[in-house]
C-alpha cells in the first residue's frame, strides 16, 4: 500500500483576522489536515506575489493568503491589493507551469473558526488530488550537477 501524499501548504495568515480564526479552530478542538505551516502576517497587503513564488521553489504544493473580509482590512486596502496581486500571481504560476489552483486567496474572520477549517480541509483535499508540485526546472538543474 502506497502512503498518502501529505502536501505542503504555506499559508499567508493575516494575524488581525485569518490567524485568530485558525487559533479558535484549534482552542475549538476542530478536525481538519494537518498540512498548512501557517505564517503571520501583520496583512495581506504585505504579501509580495515573490513571497508565494518562492514558496513554490522551497518545495510547497499549495499556497494560500487568508486574510480578512472586504471592508475590514486594519490597513483599510491591503485585502484589495493582496486581491490584485492575487491575479498577478495566477498569471505567474500559469507562466511558469504551475496549476493555477495550486494558490488560492480566501477571507476569513477571527470567528470563522468553522470556515477555516472546511476551506483547509477542502484545499488540501485539492492539492492531494493534483499530486506533488515538481519544480521540472529545478529537477533539470539538479540532474546536471
Ligand atoms: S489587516 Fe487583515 S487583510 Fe489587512
Amino acid at each position: 500500500m502506497t502512503p498518502r501524499f501529505e502536501p505542503v501548504i504555506i499559508g499567508f495568515l493575516c494575524g488581525w483576522c485569518s490567524y485568530t480564526g485558525a487559533d479558535l479552530a484549534g482552542v475549538a478542538r476542530m478536525q481538519y489536515p494537518p498540512n498548512l505551516r501557517p505564517i503571520r502576517v501583520m496583512c495581506t497587503g504585505m504579501v509580495h506575489p515573490d513571497l508565494v513564488m518562492e514558496a513554490f521553489s522551497q518545495g510547497a504544493d499549495g499556497v494560500l493568503i487568508l486574510g480578512c473580509h472586504p471592508g475590514e482590512c486594519h490597513y483599510l486596502e491591503g485585502n484589495t491589493k493582496a486581491l490584485a496581486r492575487a491575479k498577478v500571481i495566477s498569471l505567474e504560476l500559469e507562466a511558469t507551469g504551475i496549476y493555477p489552483e495550486r494558490f488560492e486567496i480566501q477571507w476569513i474572520s477571527s470567528a470563522e473558526a468553522s470556515v477555516f477549517a472546511e476551506l483547509i480541509t477542502r484545499f488540501t483535499r485539492n492539492i492531494q488530488k493534483l499530486g506533488p508540485y515538481r519544480n521540472i526546472y529545478i529537477e533539470a538543474v539538479q540532474k546536471c550537477l
